[in-house]
């Protein structure tokens, strides 16, 4: 299994590693057996998944209901849950809570927190008591009414040197790794050189350690214009919708059920055929 160990090694020996994100069991799975070393159970579900316009909707209890899902169909990967807004800011003790519940009730290995400033103090104690965090600078999604929309951060000297201070904050608390979010690529890359541990960037340039994009974007499947960040390496939202018609199609002509997909008195079971399907359980 992954390990905050190995996500370090990685750094040292300059491997450059890839993040996905993941919110059920079946797409968990996939991805684990692909090989992808680190899965975020990111509240970025709350805009994919359940069709909020931001993340802030998100509860730790919708967080706990995916992030249970995808334990169930991860046996290698780096397991990363996500504490969405309000359930580690309002003090150390809901925080260690919050993030207790992840580790011992959804089966996350590590939790993520957005921000610098107060979460530095959190990240301190989360480390502490044995929970590896992974930070999150610049664009956090979180404070979207704070920065007046999804707007890159970084560009000011003043916005650079706090984030870079902040970055070097968690690395002092005990932070395994730091997401760099919406920032030009020469912050990302000065901070990813100045941290010893790992840096992971989204819309963050090609410098950074690791990479994270949303899966449903990497596969297409959210559709409009990509953000500039993002490289679609599929289209399923076009596949699905072309299947979806034929399906349709067939039903109305008659050409689906055909006779092999029939059951005959002596023929093969449906019990026999849901053993053979890679259904969970
Ligand atoms: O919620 C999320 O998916 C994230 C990643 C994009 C870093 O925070």
């Amino acid at each position: 299994m992954t390990t905050v160990l190995d996500i370090q090694r990685f750094k040292d020996e300059g491997r450059r590693f890839a993040v996905l994100t993941a919110y059920d069991f079946l797409s968990a799975r996939i991805l684990d057996e692909a090989g992808i070393p680190i899965l975020l159970v990111g509240d970025s579900l709350g805009m994919v998944m359940l069709g909020h316009p931001t993340t802030l909707p998100v509860t730790l209890d919708d967080m706990l209901h995916h992030a249970r899902a995808v334990a169930r169909g991860s046996r290698q990967a780096l397991l990363v849950g996500d504490l969405p807004f309000m359930s580690y800011q309002v003090s150390t003790e809901q925080a260690i809570a919050s993030a207790g519940r992840f580790i011992q009730e959804a089966g996350m290995h590590a939790v993520k927190l957005e921000g610098g400033g107060p979460v530095i103090e959190i990240t301190r104690r989360l480390a502490e008591i044995g929970i590896p965090v992974m930070g999150h600078l610049g664009l956090t999604p979180q404070s979207v009414h704070t920065m007046g929309g999804f707007k890159v951060q970084g560009k000011t000297d003043a916005q650079a040197a706090r984030i870079m201070s902040d970055a070097k904050a968690l690395e002092q608390a005990g932070a395994f790794s730091v997401v760099l979010e919406g920032m030009p690529s020469k912050l990302a890359n000065t901070i990813t050189q100045t941290l010893r541990i790992p840096t992971i960037g989204i819309g963050a340039g090609p410098g950074t350690d690791g990479q994270v994009l949303v899966l449903h974007d990497m596969l297409g499947l959210t559709t409009g214009k990509a953000p500039k960040f993002v490289k679609r390496y599929a289209n399923l939202a076009e596949d699905i919708a072309r299947a979806a018609t034929a399906y349709s199609d067939d039903v109305r002509t008659g050409k689906f059920p055909g006779p092999e997909h029939e059951y005959s008195a002596n023929g093969s079971a449906p019990a026999k055929d849901r053993e053979e399907v890679r259904y969970g359980g």
